[in-house]
């Protein structure tokens, strides 16, 4: 084959370049047109986080969302033998109660078991107590543990320890709903308490 004369059109690669751009165009229509349809979906149906739920209390009884009807929650999702996590959490809300005063039983503190096989509603009562008796303790069956967490979307799984034993790995952080249980945000892990608090009051309305 002949070499090919610089500057004379090649018809091979005019063909060539003409189908990549063409591939190209396709790919972007192909891409636009699925942001069209999944992103512009995605955006107008962001995961909810809350909704209705049926656990148990630390009496034994049956604790469900309508027990806090109009009023502000902050929940927070943890285990009693939880070695870091949740006893800090546990501190901080004391501390929150404390910053807002007489405004701290405008909104409820509820403590939610992820590791419902050893958290019964005894331990969760002892457990709280040494704490604030104010923050309510929930736990319940595998079951109704499972579908809270599906609804709040908690991510909480079991880590084997030595000599047989577990611990658990779960969401840090206190998600806060309005008194109408619209999910309003969380306070991060060890967040100061200044803006913490502020972020309470915030729900307070
Ligand atoms: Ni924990």
């Amino acid at each position: 084959m002949a070499a090919q004369t610089p500057g004379r059109p090649n018809p091979t690669r005019k063909v060539l370049w003409i189908g990549a751009a063409a591939a190209l165009l396709m790919a972007g229509w192909g891409t636009l047109g699925w942001y069209l349809t999944n992103g512009f979906q995605m955006a107008h149906e962001m995961p909810s986080v809350g909704g209705p739920f049926a656990l148990v209390g630390t009496n034994g009884q049956t604790v469900t969302d309508k027990d806090f009807a109009g009023k502000p929650r902050a929940m927070f999702f943890g285990f009693t033998y939880c070695p870091d996590v949740c006893p800090t959490t546990l501190a901080d809300v004391g501390a929150w109660m404390k910053a807002l005063g007489d405004k701290a039983d405008d909104i409820r503190f509820i403590f939610v078991s992820i590791d419902p096989e050893r958290d019964t509603p005894e331990l969760m009562r002892d457990y709280l107590t040494a704490f604030d008796p104010r923050i309510t303790g929930l736990t319940g069956s595998v079951q109704q543990i499972d579908a809270i967490k599906r609804a709040y979307r908690v991510y909480a799984k079991k880590v084997p320890t030595e000599g047989g034993d577990y611990t658990m790995d779960h969401t840090a952080g206190v998600y806060l709903f309005d008194k109408d249980g619209n999910f309003a945000g969380t306070v991060n892990y060890t967040e100061p308490t200044d803006e913490a608090v502020k972020k309470i009051r915030s729900v307070l309305g």
